[in-house]
């Protein structure tokens, strides 16, 4: 009895310093493994007298039971100090706000001509597009540009390849977006509604020009349009695009080959501290060239001039995009520094809307 008591009490101190599982699982072989200090004694039991058996056998088994009820417990412990651990160390705040991740800007002239296109369809224009690489006839021929116009030479349009010996007319880098007028009007036919925005490109480089830059190209064809229209419409988009109640617009008798009469439009504005401002001031800013469509125009776009008439304009996107939001430089827009990008561009979410920037 006295051997059963000092295993009770060696036992039960052990259980309780086991630091760890594994070390309880030591003790519990020592104990009750199969060849344990407790489950030998209790295979000696089959050995001895009636009476003596009487006594060990109740006792060992007493014993047994309260060592396997203190490893039980001692486990589970063991156990929840585990999990309370990795509880502790895996913890999350899930109410956290995320991690900002860096994400690529929208450029500025991209955000333009979603702002632009928003406001014209307001209007009922839809898009339409053409090549960047045009044919003679399309980016000149069809616009009544003759061959001997200045803006045919050379040092303003880039010219592609030809074969040697073969003597078409070569192919052009687009020198505006007026071609996209003949293709929409052989498209669609008349009565039409249409803006093509797009790239363009002259041989021309300073701080205010670049060998490629973006226009925006606007028709309207049907029976009884007018001058008087196409002064409302301009004004209307400048109302909405510079986000002012009140632009001023000049418009200046000028000639372009393919519209009669024609006309350069400036718009009001101030230079005042390096600060860009639309709608007042003593200055004007050149944005657009415009005009009614030539009848030569309407017949190579497969219009009947007789039935149909209609205003036609070109806008520089790159200026525009400079004066709302006050970027100076323009070779800027295209030289793809991140820092300038990151500075100017537009969050992806940043939606155009007819009050697009308004959020800015
Ligand atoms: N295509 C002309 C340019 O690039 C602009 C323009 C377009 C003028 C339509 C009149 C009508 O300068």
């Amino acid at each position: 009895m006295e051997a059963i008591a000092g295993l009770r009490g060696k036992y039960l101190e052990q259980i309780a310093s086991a630091a760890d599982i594994e070390a309880l699982e030591s003790v519990r072989l020592a104990a009750l493994g199969k060849k344990g200090e407790i489950s030998l004694l209790m295979r000696e039991l089959g050995q001895m007298g009636a009476e003596a058996r009487q006594t060990a056998g109740p006792a060992l088994n007493g014993l047994k039971s309260e060592i396997d009820a203190a490893l039980k417990a001692r486990r589970a412990g063991l156990e929840d100090a585990v999990l309370n651990a990795r509880l502790k160390a895996e913890w999350l705040d899930v109410t956290l706000p995320g991690r900002p991740r860096p994400m690529g800007t929208i450029h500025p002239i991209s955000q333009v001509m979603d702002e632009l296109t928003a406001i014209f369809a307001d209007m009922g224009f839809s898009v339409a597009e053409g090549p960047q690489i045009e044919s003679d006839w399309y980016n000149f021929d069809a616009l009544n540009i003759a061959p001997e116009h200045p803006a045919r030479q050379e040092h303003d349009t880039f010219f592609m390849h030809r074969a040697p010996g073969d003597n078409r007319p070569p192919h052009v880098l687009r020198t505006h977006t007026s071609p996209v007028q003949i293709r929409a009007m052989q498209a669609q036919g008349a009565p039409i509604r249409v803006i093509a925005p797009g790239r363009v490109y002259r041989m021309d480089m300073d701080q205010t020009h670049t060998p490629m830059f973006h226009q925006v190209e606007g028709l309207a064809i049907d029976r009884d349009i007018s001058m008087a229209q196409l002064k409302w419409t301009l004004e209307e988009f400048c109302r909405a695009f510079f986000e002012v109640e009140e632009v001023e617009l000049r418009f200046r008798a000028s000639h372009f080959p393919f519209t009669e009469p024609s006309a350069e439009v400036d718009i009001r504005c101030s230079w005042e501290g390096g600060q860009l401002k639309i709608g007042e001031g003593k200055d004007w800013l050149e944005i657009l060239g415009s005009g009614m469509v030539h009848p030569k125009v309407l017949q190579a776009g497969g219009i009947d001039p007789s039935q149909w008439q209609g205003f036609a304009f070109g806008l520089g996107i790159d200026r525009i995009a400079m004066l709302k939001y006050g970027i100076p430089d323009l070779r800027a827009f295209f030289e793809s520094d991140l820092r300038w990008l990151r500075h100017y561009g537009f969050a992806s979410l940043d939606q155009p809307g007819l009050a697009a920037g308004l959020s800015r």
